[in-house]
């Protein structure tokens, strides 16, 4: 695991209205995507956890389980890419609005997955007030009436679920390369389990909740030979949060 920063003892941290050009030039937390290969589609996602791997309290509460500067953090993400998506459970928990309000920048398009059409018409995600895109992935049957929604149909696989690497593939072939799988646990831990993460961004508060929703859920591994390691950065941010960048492709 690699500490970033200039001095060693003092872990870097990333501001959160960096400029494109400086993100293009530097190596902060958002190069991989401003740097993201042109040829393929490229996917990060985030999580935002307690110290005891918490994503949310029982009752489905996550508001405010992280700090302002992750927060900003997070809307900085939003801004880079082409399309913010989320799982319709998080649509459920939280109505999101999913655009760009803490920092400078433009609101990425917002994606819902939602194979059974159960999305409430009245999302504010689905508010068409900034001009983007809207759109629900969902299953060839299912009946989805939302206004000036656009819909991604993809078949169920196997498992019963529609394949991450198909979502991915139809998103791509629909105009958005550049993909911020931003919850819930749920969503995020399927996407990872079928290997199409390229960067995984964990926020993690000190705070401990005791009890709650996890975060990742994956498949299980026997042993802890088989755990991934992969290459990681550690921001800490001003407000005492902690960043870990994590590298899924090495
Ligand atoms: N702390 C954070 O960073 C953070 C971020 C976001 C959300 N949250 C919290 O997380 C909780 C919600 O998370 P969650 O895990 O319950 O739900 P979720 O991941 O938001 O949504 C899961 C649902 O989305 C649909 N879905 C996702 N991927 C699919 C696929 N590949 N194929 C078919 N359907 C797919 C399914 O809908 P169906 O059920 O209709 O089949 C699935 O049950 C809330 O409490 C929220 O507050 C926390």
């Amino acid at each position: 695991m690699e500490r970033h920063g200039r001095d060693a003892n003092a872990a870097a941290t990333p501001r959160p209205a960096l400029a494109l050009a400086e993100a293009e030039a530097g190596n902060d937390p958002y190069c991989a995507i401003t740097n993201a290969p042109p040829d393929r589609p490229f996917v990060i996602a985030q999580l935002g956890q307690s110290l005891d791997g918490r994503i949310a309290t029982l009752s489905g509460e996550s508001r405010w389980i992280n700090k302002d500067a992750a927060l900003d953090h997070l809307h900085r993400l939003r801004a880079l890419v082409d399309a913010v998506v989320v799982g319709v459970g998080t649509v459920a928990a939280d109505d999101p609005m999913l655009n760009v309000r803490r920092v400078p920048g433009r609101h990425p398009a917002r994606v819902i997955i939602d194979p059974s059409g159960r999305t409430p018409p009245g999302a504010r995600c689905l508010d068409a007030g900034d001009g983007v895109r809207r759109v629900i992935v969902t299953t060839p049957e299912a009946e989805v009436t939302c206004p000036g929604v656009e819909c991604v149909r993809v078949a169920r696989g196997e498992n019963g679920a529609m394949e991450p690497a198909r979502i991915v593939a139809a998103l791509a072939a629909t105009g958005f390369k550049r993909v911020l799988v931003e919850g819930g646990a749920s969503t995020v831990s399927q996407f990872m389990d079928a290997g199409v993460i390229d960067r995984l961004h964990v926020l993690v508060a000190p705070v401990i909740l005791g009890s709650g929703k996890p975060g990742l859920g994956l498949a299980p591994i026997a042993r802890l030979a088989d755990a991934r390691r992969p290459r990681t950065r550690v921001y800490v941010l001003a407000d005492g949060d902690v960043l870990f960048d994590c590298d899924l492709r090495t």
